[in-house]
């Protein structure tokens, strides 16, 4: 048998146990010390009983100080009033390392600020820990999902000679003498060249853009995941999305029921997507939804009643995808925007070649875009073109270019941003606390 953890505790009921944990919180009486522990895998109440133990315990478990580590020995005793069903009658005390000062996070309400100034530590709160392990069962869904999909995860780099998403947030680096250098914006490019050699593949790694604007939706640095398949459609990628996102909140509601509990999260929201059947809209019968709630004033709380109808042609703005987003009672699925303000790559809608093949997911609740993706333009001269049109550098993407010389074939994929799923997935309103140490503009510490 593994040794004990405070989430496994329901398999030592009844029995003494030994494990390092750290203070949390403490409440004391003359008679009690209630001691609120953590060990890494869950939090659980030990209670210290002044006429149980020797004077020694119940002394050094008043010394305790918040987040001191200690080997706790104790009987674990079903408790319907627990949180996790389970609590710790203490017999034994050993502490570690004394802490060097008082311990920064109080027990008190603290601003986002500071707590981001310290997200070192934060990292061991229960709102944090709650949204961390949900990111890490997202990304075991996802590995799960595309191993059994078949696919072949096939890693891209993150120095890039080029952009891959249009040039406006690039970060430039000096790599010595040579060439300018950019930090990735997207592996898409290079899964392409590995699914025409693979066949089904998917890049996951960091990705950089250096948005300027301080929004809750961005990040300088955040995890994108990128499948890529040859050959493939501009449907079947959007297939392929809608099978992965339900798989994935299915997975977090069958895994997760710990943390989405202590993070209050409504799961009669997420239950929808658990079932799949995204509605799917153009990008037309989008701004058409989005012009009837603005007509009728019927507006999701956060957007401002100015808010404006986009115009045929216009991208939208984060409010109107918080309006779609409001709009559907699971992920909504908006395809062929008009190809102007799209990447360089999409393939023209062989009915109306203004319009891409492509589509962008947007999340409910105002979480917005979770995925972009699209066909890829394969045929060589129209990429040619294409790549001209936007003043984008030939030699750079001549390798890419290549992919059509040779073999080209109909193909797609998508990316998808980790930390908007994992904010949507845990109701969180802000992308910093999706990753353990956000790179944003006002924050680079610690
Ligand atoms: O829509 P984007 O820019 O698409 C691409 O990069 C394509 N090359 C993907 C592909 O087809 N392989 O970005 C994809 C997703 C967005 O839908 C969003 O979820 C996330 O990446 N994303 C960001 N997440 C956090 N911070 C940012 N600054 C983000 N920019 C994009
Ligand atoms: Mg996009």
């Amino acid at each position: 048998m593994n040794p004990p953890t405070l989430a496994t505790l329901s398999q030592f009921e009844g029995q003494i146990i030994t494990l390092t944990v750290w203070l949390t919180q403490k409440r004391s009486s003359g008679k009690i010390h209630f001691l609120q522990v953590r060990d890494g895998t869950g939090f659980v109440q030990a209670a210290v009983f002044k006429n149980d133990v020797a004077e020694s315990v119940f002394d050094t478990a008043g010394r305790l100080t918040q987040e001191q580590a200690f080997a706790l020995t104790g009987t674990v005793q079903a408790d319907t009033r627990a949180a996790g069903g389970f609590e710790i009658a203490v017999t034994g005390l050993e502490p570690q390392a004394v802490s060097a000062g008082e311990y920064p996070i109080t027990p008190k309400e603290h601003g986002v600020d500071f707590l981001l100034e310290r997200r070192h530590l934060w990292l061991r709160h229960r709102r944090p820990w709650a949204i961390l392990k949900i990111r890490d069962a997202v990304q075991f869904a996802l590995m799960t999902f595309f191993h059994d999909e078949g696919f072949v995860r096939f890693d891209a780099p993150f120095f890039t000679p080029s952009a891959a998403e249009g040039t406006t947030n690039l970060f430039e680096i000096d790599l010595f003498e040579q060439d300018k250098a950019y930090l990735s914006q997207s592996g898409q490019l290079y899964a392409e060249a590995g699914a025409l050699a693979l066949g089904k593949v998917y890049t996951f790694g960091p990705t950089f853009r250096a948005e300027k604007s301080k929004t809750r939706r961005h990040l300088l640095e955040f995890w994108m995941l990128e499948p890529e398949v040859a050959p493939s459609s501009h449907v079947q990628n959007m297939n392929l999305q809608e099978r992965m996102v339900s798989y994935v909140v299915r997975h977090v509601l069958e895994h997760c029921a710990t943390e989405l509990g202590l993070l209050e999260r409504d799961l009669s929201k997420l239950e929808p997507a658990a079932q799949g059947n995204f509605p799917r809209i153009t990008y037309t019968e989008a701004l058409e939804i989005i012009r009837v709630h603005i007509e009728n004033k019927d507006l999701p709380s956060g957007v401002q009643d100015d808010i404006q109808p986009v115009l045929w042609g216009e991208d939208f703005g984060a409010p109107h995808e918080t309006i779609l987003g409001y709009h559907f009672d699971r992920p909504v699925m908006v395809e062929r925007y008009p190809a102007s303000f799209k990447a360089f790559y999409m393939q023209p809608d062989p009915e109306n070649p203004l319009l891409a093949l492509c589509d962008d997911m947007i999340a409910p609740e105002g979480y917005g875009e979770i995925i972009g993706g699209s066909e890829r333009i394969h045929d060589y001269e129209l990429l040619k073109s294409r790549i001209e049109e936007h003043n984008l550098p030939l030699e750079a993407f001549e390798w890419y270019l290549d992919l059509r010389r040779f073999g080209s074939v109909p193909h797609a994929g998508f990316g998808m941003g980790l930390e908007r799923l994992v904010a949507w997935i845990s109701g969180i309103d802000h992308l910093r606390e999706a990753i353990p140490f956000p790179r944003m503009l006002t924050r680079m510490y610690p």
